[in-house]
C-alpha cells in the first residue's frame, strides 16, 4: 500500500488533458453486454473502477481487449452468471450490471454495490424501475434477485433525480417490448455519453439529457465504436487546482458547458478564467471572495466538486458556506482539512468555512475518492509535506493524478507505507 506526499507551494503550470468521465465509463462497461457483437469505446481512463468492470465482464464469459487506448467487449459469450459476492462489492457502479443483465436475459443476481461512503446511498429507484418493467425483485443476503417473464416498456416517474436510476432503468428497457417513458429523469451529460453508445448499437432513445426520456424497445442490439466524453469532475478538479495554484494552467480536451456551474464559481471568487473551444485556461487569483455553494442536479453545482472547492474556500476572504443537497453526509475531508489548520465547521449539511488561512503540510486520510481530490489541492497549497492516505481511493477515479500534476510543476509522489502506517490502518 502507498501513500502520497506532497511538497507544497509550488506554482503550477503548463497543460493538463482530461481523461474519458469514470461516471460514463462505468455505465459504458456494463451497456456493453447488451450487444450480440464486440463494442469498441476509445478512451476509457485507466482506473481502478474501470478494471474492476473489466475484471467481471470477464468474470461472466465476455472477452475484454485492450489496443491503442481503446477496449474492446466482446459479450457474444456472456452468460447470466450470478455476481452476488467478490468484486461487484467494490464499486457504485456494479449496479449496472443489473439492468444490463436483466435487459439481456431477464434474469440477473448482483451483490449489493460499495463505493464511496457519502451517507446512505439507496437504490430503491431503481428497483422502482425495474418493477414497473414487469421484473420481480427480491433482496436475499446482500444479493439483488431480479426475474422476469419479459419486460414491458411502462411510465416510470423518479421520486429523486437519481443518475443511477435513469441509467439503469435505460439499460433494462432498450431490449423491452413497447415503449418506457423516465420521468423526472437525471440530465446530466453521462446520461447522454450512454444513450448515445446505446442508440449507436441499436437502440431507440430519445430525450436523454432532458427530464423526459423516451425509449422504443428493439428486438436486438449490434456492437459499434464509441467514443467516451471527457471527464468533467476531473476537469473540474484541475479547474480548482489551478484556481489554487495556477500560472497559466491549460487544461485540455474538455466540454467547458460541462463545467459552466464551476467556471460561474470561479469567477464570482474573482478567479482569471478564459475558455476555448475544448480548452480552458485558469490562474490563481491574487485575493479570492468568499462564495456561497449549493450542491444540485447537473446543470447545478455538482456534489462531487463540493469537496475540493472547500479546500479552495479556506483561501477566500470572509466565510463561504458550502451546502450538499445531494449527499448530505459529504463531508469527511472537513476532519482532514482541519488537521491543516483550516477553520471549517459543520452545521447540519453545510460546511461554514472561515478564512483565509495558512494550510499547514500533515498526515490525512483520504476516506473516499473526491475526499482525495480535496486533500490534494490542499496539500498542494500548503507549507511543507503533506502525506496522504487511502490513495486506493484517489486511484478509482483520476487516471494517472501523480504523473499530471508532475507534468505541471507540482512536488508530488507516491511512496509504500511504513510499517507504523500499515499497523493503523490494520487498527482502523
Ligand atoms: N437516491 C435515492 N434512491 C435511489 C437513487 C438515488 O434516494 O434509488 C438519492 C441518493 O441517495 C442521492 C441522490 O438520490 O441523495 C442522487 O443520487 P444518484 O443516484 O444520482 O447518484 P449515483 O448515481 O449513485 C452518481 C455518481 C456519483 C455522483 C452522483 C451525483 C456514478 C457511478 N456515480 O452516483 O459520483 O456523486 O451520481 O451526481 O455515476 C463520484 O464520482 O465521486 C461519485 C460519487
Amino acid at each position: 500500500m502507498e501513500k502520497l506526499n506532497i511538497e507544497g507551494g509550488h506554482f503550477l503550470k503548463g497543460k493538463v488533458c482530461i481523461s474519458g468521465a469514470k461516471n460514463s465509463a462505468v455505465a459504458l462497461i456494463p451497456a456493453a453486454i447488451l450487444a450480440d457483437s464486440p463494442v469498441t469505446i476509445e478512451n476509457l481512463p485507466n482506473i481502478s473502477d474501470v478494471h474492476l468492470l473489466c475484471d467481471l465482464i470477464e468474470e461472466i464469459g465476455g472477452t475484454v481487449s485492450k489496443q491503442n487506448g481503446e477496449l474492446t467487449i466482446d459479450p457474444s459469450n456472456i452468460i447470466s452468471m450470478p455476481l452476488p459476492n467478490g468484486k461487484v462489492k467494490m464499486l457504485r457502479a456494479s449496479y449496472y450490471l443489473m439492468g444490463a443483465m436483466l435487459g439481456r436475459f431477464k434474469k440477473a443476481v448482483i451483490g449489493l454495490p460499495g463505493g464511496c461512503y457519502l451517507g446512505p446511498r439507496p437504490i430503491d429507484q431503481h428497483i422502482k424501475g425495474f418493477e414497473a418493467l414487469g421484473a420481480t425483485v427480491t433482496n436475499e443476503q446482500g444479493a439483488v434477485y431480479l426475474r422476469a417473464d419479459e419486460l414491458r416498456g411502462a411510465r416510470i416517474y423518479l421520486d429523486v433525480v437519481s443518475v443511477g436510476a435513469t441509467i439503469n432503468i435505460m439499460l433494462a428497457a432498450v431490449l423491452a417490448k413497447g415503449q418506457t417513458i423516465i420521468e423526472n429523469a437525471a440530465k446530466e451529460p453521462e446520461i447522454i455519453d450512454v444513450a448515445t453508445l446505446l442508440t449507436s448499437m441499436g437502440a431507440r432513445i430519445k430525450g436523454a439529457g432532458t427530464d423526459i426520456i423516451r425509449i422504443d424497445g428493439v428486438d436486438a442490439l449490434h456492437g459499434c465504436r464509441h467514443t467516451i466524453i471527457p471527464d468533467r469532475i476531473e476537469a473540474g478538479t484541475y479547474m480548482v487546482i489551478g484556481a489554487a495554484m495556477g500560472e497559466d494552467l491549460l487544461i485540455d480536451n474538455v466540454i467547458p458547458q460541462h463545467v459552466e456551474s464551476l467556471s460561474a464559481k470561479l469567477r464570482e471568487m474573482g478567479v482569471p478564467i478564459e475558455v476555448n473551444d475544448d480548452q480552458i485556461y485558469i490562474r490563481r487569483a491574487k485575493q479570492y471572495k468568499n462564495v456561497d455553494i449549493k450542491t444540485l442536479v447537473y446543470p447545478g453545482f455538482p456534489t462531487d466538486l463540493q469537496q475540493p472547492m472547500t479546500a479552495l474556500l479556506t483561501q477566500a476572504d470572509g466565510t463561504s458556506v458550502v451546502t450538499d443537497t445531494i449527499y448530505n453526509a459529504r463531508f469527511k475531508h472537513l476532519d482532514e482539512l482541519r488537521r491543516m489548520g483550516s477553520g471549517i465547521k459543520l452545521e447540519g449539511s453545510s460546511a461554514i468555512i472561515s478564512g483565509p488561512v495558512t494550510l499547514q503540510g500533515a498526515k490525512v486520510k483520504a476516506t473516499d475518492l473526491r475526499a482525495g481530490a480535496a486533500l490534494v489541492t490542499a496539500g498542494l497549497m500548503a507549507e511543507g509535506i503533506t502525506e496522504i492516505t487511502g490513495v486506493e481511493h484517489i486511484d478509482r477515479g483520476y487516471e494517472d493524478l501523480v504523473e499530471k500534476l508532475q507534468g505541471l510543476g507540482a512536488k508530488i509522489w507516491r511512496e509504500p507505507l511504513n510499517v507504523e502506517e500499515l499497523e493503523q490502518i490494520h487498527h482502523s
